[in-house]
């Protein structure tokens, strides 16, 4: 105890001594004065992307980040797709009732393994934008990324819908569509922002071209599922252009063909499966 007071009274002695001496530091400018810091403001943290709803907290952790990608994958293959624009082709706008009760079996059969297909390709395109927008290096990239993949829903929904229709289902490997799609987003935008926009436009390049082989094969009485893929391609036209805008680079051959061909064995399996 004698030791501590004997510290104690020491390092008093010297703060004492020390306060005599000039402070090494600058004064502190009064208030007012213009060399003064701005007081430390507490506007709002930009708007997250992955939350909409914390905008005033500070941006999303990697983990926030994480667990919104995997919410979203979640809603994205088990949840029922909500659409936020009405159902191309649907009563009053042509006029006439369900028109799936016209087909014949066969019919049927080849409009419902077509819009399988349609369903399935827009898992795949929404997962691919939800992994590109994961990593993406600019907010500005990552904001059209998540509008594109906003309409995808739209088209995932009038595919479900139609699907229904058509006393069909959607495929059953949609998880895996959804898995392979989102990595290889991931690894697409880890190549930088142009890159990534590169395959937007490539994937919706495609993706008009697959629209365009289903248009000609629907059968003809099948207005409904028609007008669905005709806007379908026109919100996709739309897609490719704004990334296009954005500064797209365009994407070497090779990487194109392989894109095509893991396009290729998709739509070939979910036409069955
Ligand atoms: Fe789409
Ligand atoms: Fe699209």
């Amino acid at each position: 105890m004698r030791r501590r007071n004997s510290l104690l009274a020491s390092r008093s002695a010297w703060k004492l001594r020390r306060g005599a001496r000039p402070s090494p530091f600058p004064a502190r400018p009064p208030d007012g004065d213009p060399r003064a810091k701005p007081a430390r403001s507490f506007a709002p943290y930009p708007a997250c992307p992955f939350a909409p709803y914390n905008e005033c907290m500070p941006p999303a952790a990697p983990l926030d980040a994480l667990i919104s990608a995997a919410d979203r994958a979640l809603r994205s293959v088990f949840a029922p797709a909500h659409a936020s624009r009405p159902t191309p082709g649907q009563a009053p706008a042509t006029g006439g009732p369900d028109d799936a009760g016209r087909l014949s079996g066969p019919e049927r059969r080849t409009a419902a393994a077509l819009m399988r297909v349609n369903h399935a390709g827009e898992i795949a395109a929404q997962a691919l934008y939800h992994g590109q927008a994961l990593v993406a290096r600019s907010e500005a990239t990552r904001k059209i990324l998540l509008e594109a993949a906003r309409e995808e829903s739209d088209h995932l929904a009038w595919c479900e819908a139609r699907l229904k229709e058509l006393d069909s289902r959607p495929s059953l490997l949609n998880p895996l569509w959804y898995a392979g799609s989102f990595a290889i987003g991931a690894l697409a935008a880890l190549m930088g922002d142009r890159t990534s926009l590169g395959f937007v436009v490539e994937t919706e390049r495609q993706v008009e071209g697959h629209l365009d082989e289903h248009l000609a094969r629907l059968p003809s009485d099948d207005a409904r599922s028609r007008a669905i893929l005709q806007t379908m391609r026109a919100d996709e036209i739309a897609h490719g252009a704004n990334a296009r805008a954005a500064g797209a680079a365009e994407l070497p051959s090779p990487v194109r063909s392989l894109m095509r061909g893991t396009a290729r064995v998709m739509t070939t399996a979910a036409y069955w499966i």
